[in-house]
């Protein structure tokens, strides 16, 4: 099987930061071209610099780690420290990066590799808010065409919103950005609420995590011991949803999964509903099948490829 080139976008969080783990410990399945900062859970001078936390803590200074977009197209920024703390990445203390911040963009980076890797071959792994993602598409017409797949996680219909009664966070930051990459024409892979809220850190998966004993395992647990705490308040549930490494364990185990191709359109104009997707199960709308929304996860399956991946790093 070939290795899947992916491009992480992301905005460490700490689901973001366990999604790069994940795909950092899959050599064999994955190569990791690139990780391209942007502005979501935390400013943007937080989420690059815990990108490069991150990229250290797995034994990485070699990942080229890019700087991208500091705000949404068109909207303000809004940021998410209740859940991910003040500095985005709460919970184990990591040393300030050694490792340079690339020089270069993100979007020029994702322009020039999509631009320079064969058609069809890279894939773009979103994360956060996709806004550098949206920019690259918007100011390179052929990128759309060039990329394999964009797979997302993003998005909500069936769990209802995170950030509003009905929108995800990262469609609800930037959803003129979700409205590009929905309409672009690429094959869309998305992991919305609907389905990370399957796959909960509970307390013994926790326990397993930290039975690894390594220190990659020890700061994965102090971030997910942190970050847990506001959905297992909100929600009342034993363990908080584990979002964007859902993204990465697709690519390396599909099977995990379940999903729908449907029609997935984003609410930009209403001040009531902006961010919500509104997916079209039954071919209402007539729209084009945009996406493979998911909608069903393995959640013991899932966790027991991240844990094994974990001991790797
Ligand atoms: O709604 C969850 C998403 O928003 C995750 O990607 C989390 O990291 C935040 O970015
Ligand atoms: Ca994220």
């Amino acid at each position: 099987m070939p290795r899947e080139k992916i491009i992480i976008d992301t905005d460490p969080g700490q689901d973001d930061a366990v999604a790069i783990l994940l795909a950092l410990a899959s050599p064999e399945e994955i190569e990791v071209l690139g990780i391209t900062a942007v502005a979501g859970n935390a400013p943007l001078h937080m989420t690059e610099v815990n990108a490069r936390k991150v990229c250290e803590l797995a034994g990485r200074p070699d990942v080229k780690v890019y700087a991208g977009c500091d705000k949404p197209l068109f909207l303000e920024l809004h940021t998410a420290p209740e859940v991910h703390g003040p500095t985005g990445l709460n919970g184990p203390i990591l040393p300030e990066p050694a490792m340079p911040l690339q020089p270069e963009h993100a979007v020029d980076f994702i322009i020039d590799t999509v631009l320079a890797e064969p058609p069809g071959s890279v894939t773009l792994c979103p994360l956060g808010p996709l806004t550098n993602v949206a920019r690259a598409i918007m100011r390179e017409p052929r990128v759309a065409g060039r990329l394999k797949r964009i797979v997302l996680m993003g998005g909500a219909q069936t769990e209802g919103g995170n950030s509003s009664p009905v929108a995800e966070f990262n469609i609800f930051v930037d959803p003129h950005a979700a409205d590009v990459v929905l309409k672009s024409g690429v094959e869309v892979v998305m992991f919305p609420l609907d389905v990370t809220h399957q796959v909960l850190t509970s307390r013994v998966r926790m326990d397993a995590i930290a039975a690894i004993g390594t220190p990659v395992a020890k700061a994965t647990y102090e971030m997910l011991d942190y970050y847990r705490q506001y959905d297992e308040k909100k929600y009342g549930t034993d363990g908080g949803p584990l979002h964007d490494p859902c993204v990465i364990a697709w690519l390396i185990r599909p099977e995990l999964f379940q999903g729908q191709h449907v029609n997935v359109a984003v609410e930009t104009g209403s001040a009531l509903t902006i961010g919500q997707t509104v997916v079209d199960y039954f071919d209402k709308t007539g729209r084009p099948r945009n996406a493979l929304y998911m909608r069903k996860a393995d959640a013991d399956g899932f966790f027991a490829l991240l844990t094994e991946r974990l001991t790797r790093l």
